[in-house]
């Protein structure tokens, strides 16, 4: 049961704010998920009447679901909309903001603040907050959510920590990390806990390596600046690639609640040993795309996009980790994400050591995927004889898809909006995970910085860059594309 609450949505008009979190929610109250006493409260910078507001929330639903929507629930959903300008040159701004929620008849008191504004403002914002007491819990409860980026390194995200908590305990910070509001990311511990056979091979003993990766077809899109002031590490491996790896690698939880779960994910991310910053080239390979092709559409290179060919922010990052445990000693995580790649895929590829019987065909090889988007599935491959009188065997594939029809599709940030409401923060980062996912790659950040050599290219719509192969410790490895 979610309490009555009021969500203030602080950067409604921007764009996470339409494509995900306005549809998100209409979502939600469509399938009956939203409280009934449940206010929405936009607040943004500029001057729009509440009118004009609803008419923008009704263009953000027009144009993603551009079937329709069903009216009954668009008039209960914009119901429950309001507006409050919040010019940030306006001293006053906070106070009128407790006014306004002060009217208990349509704001219900337990306070969610959604902050999707820029990452420099967000200790600003909870600062004024709490300077007109709206951070205090008490009779009702105050919830804080932290979009993504917490910092941009460490240092940072220790100091907005630092700042944050002056107001706020921990159990009011829900840190965001959109991927652990994916069902497929929540279904790696799943299949490996409620599986017997998968979890006596989970180890060193068995598995020779593993593989995670992200990739996209998406370019960085309008979003230059933001994006070369962060490059691929910052902006997917510090954050989603890194909780897929924690998740692929923790040791079981005591149990599913949410600390036993953080725990294990912060056990594991700490015992990643560091990145030699002084042997980097056989750890870290970076790359930028070129122009190229995309389904079939020319498309520009980064460079050009930017209108900078002197940025060595990397669109490509490859590492290669070690996880110093007993269970993962000596075995490589090789971790890759990539803008306009040749496909868009997210998967976990692990693959076996060589089994007993070698026929010399190239046919030795078992692996595992673990498929998260566009498909989601697991997959085993493995050696089976053809059928006839030589003794060969081929690869055959068994194929689970983990998506069958009329299954619930909910989006990530659905998922994390009703466990906010609901005060469960388990699919929220911990800020000893954030803090483990700066240390790590911090360093690699600041030596790339440094090195001002001009990038490898890869055509956009390429596969990886060739040279991308330097981190591969035995030769016979080499990168696992789709499923
Ligand atoms: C965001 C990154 O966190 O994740 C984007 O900033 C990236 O650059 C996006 O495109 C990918 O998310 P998803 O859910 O589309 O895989």
């Amino acid at each position: 049961v979610i309490d009555p609450c009021t969500l203030v949505l602080f950067g409604a008009s921007g764009n996470l704010s339409r494509i995900k979190l306005m549809p998100g929610l209409f979502r939600l109250d469509q399938a009956g998920r939203l409280p009934e006493k449940m206010a929405i409260l936009s607040v943004g910078r500029s001057q729009v009447s509440r009118e004009d507001w609803l008419a923008d929330i009704k263009s953000m639903l027009d144009a993603k679901f551009p079937k329709g929507y069903d009216q009954a629930v668009f008039k209960r959903f914009i119901e429950r909309h309001h507006y409050h300008a919040n010019p940030p040159d306006d001293p006053s701004s906070f106070t009128r903001l407790k006014e306004t929620l002060s009217d208990e008849a349509i704001f219900p008191q337990n306070l969610a603040y959604f902050l999707s504004v820029r990452p420099s403002d967000f200790a600003a914002i909870v600062d004024q907050l709490a300077s007109v007491g709206l951070t205090e819990e008490g009779k009702y409860w105050r919830r804080v959510v932290v979009e993504k980026p917490f910092g941009t390194d460490l240092k940072s995200a220790q100091e907005l920590q630092s700042s944050i908590t002056k107001h706020l305990k921990e159990s009011q910070i829900y840190r965001i990390d959109h991927y652990l509001g994916k069902s497929a990311l929540q279904n790696i511990m799943l299949q490996r806990f409620a599986n017997t056979i998968l979890e006596p091979l989970w180890n060193k003993d068995y598995i020779d390596h593993v593989q995670i990766t992200n990739t996209e077809q998406l370019g960085v899109g309008e979003r230059t600046q933001f994006y070369d002031a962060t490059g691929a590490l910052r902006d997917m491996i510090q954050s989603h690639v890194l909780q897929t790896l924690a998740l692929t690698a923790m040791e079981q939880p005591a149990s599913l609640n949410p600390d036993d779960i953080r725990a294990e994910k912060i056990k594991v991310l700490e015992a990643i040993r560091p990145i030699p910053v002084d042997e980097l080239e056989k750890y870290a390979f970076r790359a930028q795309y070129s122009s190229g092709e995309i389904k079939g559409e020319k498309v520009p290179g980064y460079l050009e996009e930017l209108g900078d060919d002197s940025s060595v922010v990397e669109t490509y990052a490859a590492l290669k980790l070690f996880i110093d445990n007993p269970r993962w000693e000596g075995v490589p995580f090789y971790i890759r994400t990539a803008k306009r790649l040749h496909e868009a895929d997210t998967r976990i590829a692990i693959r076996f050591k060589k089994a007993p019987l070698q026929l010399g065909n190239g046919q030795d090889q078992n692996w595992l995927i673990i498929g998260i988007q566009p498909r989601e599935c697991i997959k085993f491959e493995i050696q089976s004889k053809i059928p006839g009188l030589d003794i060969a065997t081929r690869t055959i594939e068994l194929d689970g898809a983990n998506r069958q029809e009329g299954d619930e599709t909910i989006d990530a940030y659905e998922a994390l909006l009703l466990n906010l409401m609901e005060g469960d923060n388990s699919l929220y980062l911990h800020i000893s995970e954030v803090e483990a996912q700066w240390r790590l790659v911090d360093p690699v950040i600041e030596a790339w910085a440094k090195d001002r050599k001009p990038v490898h290219q890869y055509p956009a719509g390429s596969s990886d860059p060739e040279a991308s192969k330097v981190i591969f410790e035995h030769e016979d490895q080499f990168w696992r594309y789709s499923i």
